[in-house]
């Protein structure tokens, strides 16, 4: 999705600029561009394709500015183009705009501006920004232009309906900017003599770790050693410097030929970070964060873990875990749908938000919506400050560092290892038995180790991938708990090896999807759950006799000459299972990935952030 940076200092801005739009590259977008103030007035370079194409812009390499705005644009309205990539201007070229989410009633206001004769030169929803701003601007006879200014984008909110994170600079005051977000991510990073302002920490990490973080319809009046914060009255506020602890080689490759598969490596750190000194084998699970009474959990009629994609997976390993550990029924639910299907929810009910970014549009959405009935909501994000961390009652976070790769892997892992250990706290809480739950803390400490054991079979799936990356179809299998590992491996091999792939509950696949399966079709089976592995060997069986080929991925003693591959993955309580038998499917998606010759951290149509519905 699209992706703004900004800087306000004393060093020449576009150098800088670009170098942060790399660093979302990853985000994925289709064109690019840049604007800063110069002697003569404000100057924008935009193109469409790559960033890099941006250092072949005429002139570029001339501009001179200390203050500047860019973007990467991920086409919603009108084609990837260089008319419709940002930044816009006003008719009279008074402001520079950049704007990420989206205008949803774009059109009545261009035909509001159309009428008083304004001019429209792209298909954007975002050209209307610079012109109601220069539209409320210029009826204003306010003499103080820093207020004028301020109140033109004030009233330019008012109208705007949907979600915007802006940076707009204007001619007039050639030593300032002005930032306001609504649902959409925007930072202000702090350096010394100079602000830099992104979508995403990562993009400027390298240059400062000390953020002021937004709240929505927030203004923020910057020069180059100051930021004054207004409220949505426009009313001065204070505003706390907040340090992340991310560094900034944690957004480098070091080494890794992706980002992907740095971060799958990344995972038994991601894990103990997660874990941290939350507990030990002998104490109680406690947070901070949390302050929950056994009077109110026992009163909890019903936890929903609401989700998207990847994050979703995580729920519904985690689901399990509630139900069994605390007995409290759980529900999951894919966000897109959660939000419209009118759930059943009351005051009685405890939502958990599960978002790697902390700003994924629906599942921000289904937040609002579980509060304003009456839920209590706890939010589980990896981004400090991200906008679903500041709508929940609770928020809590997974520690895997910043997580480049389109596919998300570390953050996943370690969102079902935080579930997981919420679950373990609502059950002491309410004084479930402690043996068990002694047993589950201290095979949770094991995992760091056991995922390290995982990655020694790159090699083995590695071998695999190369057998099988020129199929066009393949099928997970598994029950229980390895169901959800065969959906999650699914999703990952078809978003970066665009292999059409499917997962089914083992016993599912007799009853339709098994008509599929011929010779030299690749089944993945997974099988870790005691009681379930000879039901899953039985419908392995099946596929074999119809001439599929199988990788199997296993914790258990099971007759191997049958399969084609087997990977052993060490053995776990049945709870942690799903992180340690992803690993080695994580490892599949990125070498038959590889072996395609895709961009593994990038791939087509997708984005690391879906901020629009
Ligand atoms: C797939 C993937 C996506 C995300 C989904 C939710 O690898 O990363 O399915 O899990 O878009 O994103 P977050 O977790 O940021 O809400």
């Amino acid at each position: 999705m699209c992706g703004i940076v900004g800087y306000i200092g004393k060093q020449k801005a576009s150098p800088i600029l670009i170098n942060g739009l790399m660093r979302l590259e990853y985000r994925g977008y289709d064109s690019a561009g840049i604007s800063t103030i110069e002697p003569e007035g404000l100057v924008v370079m935009k193109d469409k394709g790559r960033v890099k194409n941006l250092y072949d812009l005429d002139g570029i390499n001339d501009l001179k500015g200390t203050i500047g705005i860019a973007h990467t644009r991920w086409a919603t309205h009108g084609k990837p183009s260089k008319e419709n990539a940002h930044p816009h201007q006003d008719n009279s070229k008074l402001f520079s705009v950049v704007h990420n989410g989206i205008i949803e009633n774009y059109n009545e206001l261009r035909k509001f501006l159309t009428d008083k004769g304004y001019k429209f030169y792209s298909d954007t929803d975002t050209e209307v920004v610079p012109n109601l701003i220069h539209y409320y601007f210029s009826k204003d006879d306010e003499k103080d232009i820093k207020m004028r200014l301020l109140k033109a984008i004030k009233a330019t909110c008012a109208d705007l309906k949907g979600s915007f994170a802006l940076e707009i600079i204007c001619k007039d005051l050639p030593d300032n900017m002005i930032v306001v977000r609504k649902d959409s991510p925007l930072v202000i990073g702090k350096g010394d003599g100079e602000n830099y302002i992104s979508s995403d920490i990562p993009a400027i990490l390298s240059f400062t770790r000390n953020f002021y973080l937004l709240n929505d319809l927030e203004y923020v009046f910057l020069s180059r050693d100051s930021a004054e914060f207004y409220d949505k009255d426009l009313n001065k506020i204070d505003k706390q410097i907040q340090s992340i602890e991310w560094d900034a080689s944690s957004s480098e490759k070091n080494g890794y030929e992706d980002f992907m598969l740095k971060e799958i490596y990344e995972q038994p750190t991601a894990i103990r970070e997660t874990i941290g000194a939350k507990f030990n084998e002998n104490s109680k699970c406690e947070f901070d964060e949390l302050n929950f009474s056994k009077e109110y959990l026992s009163s909890v009629n019903k936890i929903y873990i609401v989700a998207c994609g990847t994050a979703m997976h995580a729920g519904l390993a985690g689901k399990n875990v509630f139900e069994k550990l605390c007995r409290i029924p759980t529900e999951v639910d894919v966000a897109s749908e959660f939000r419209y299907r009118d759930p059943l929810i009351d005051d009685k009910t405890l939502c958990i938000f599960v978002s790697q970014s902390g700003e994924t549009a629906d599942t921000i959405a289904a937040l609002k919506l579980s509060k304003e009935r009456g839920a209590k909501t706890i939010s589980i994000s990896n981004v400090i400050g991200s906008s679903i961390t500041r709508e929940a009652d609770y928020s809590m976070y997974t520690h895997a560092g910043p997580e480049i790769a389109v596919a998300s892997t570390k953050a996943h892992t370690s969102q079902i290892v935080l579930l997981i250990m919420i679950a373990i706290y609502f059950a002491e809480v309410l004084g479930k038995d402690s043996k068990e739950l002694l047993e589950l803390k201290k095979e949770l400490l094991e995992l760091p180790k056991q995922i390290e054991q995982c990655l020694t079979l790159a090699d083995t799936v590695k071998e695999f991938a190369h057998k099988i990356y020129q199929e066009k179809d393949v099928f997970f299998i598994g029950r229980g708990v390895d169901e959800v590992v065969a959906k999650e491996a699914s999703l990952k091999l078809k978003e970066i090896s665009y292999i059409h792939s499917e997962s089914y509950p083992a016993g599912e696949l007799k009853h339709g999807a098994i008509a599929l399966i011929e010779k030299g079709i690749t089944v993945v089976g997974i099988m870790t759950d005691p009681t379930l592995v000879e039901k899953t060997v039985s419908n392995l069986q099946e596929v074999i006799t119809r001439g599929a080929k199988t990788l199997i991925v296993t914790n258990q003693k099971i007759d191997k000459s049958m399969f084609d591959v087997v990977v052993e993955v060490p053995e776990t309580n049945p709870f942690l299972s799903p992180v340690l038998s992803v690993i080695p499917l994580q490892l599949l998606a990125y070498y038959i990935s590889k072996e395609k010759g895709l961009d593994v951290d990038k791939p087509r149509n997708l984005a690391k952030s879906v901020t629009v519905e």
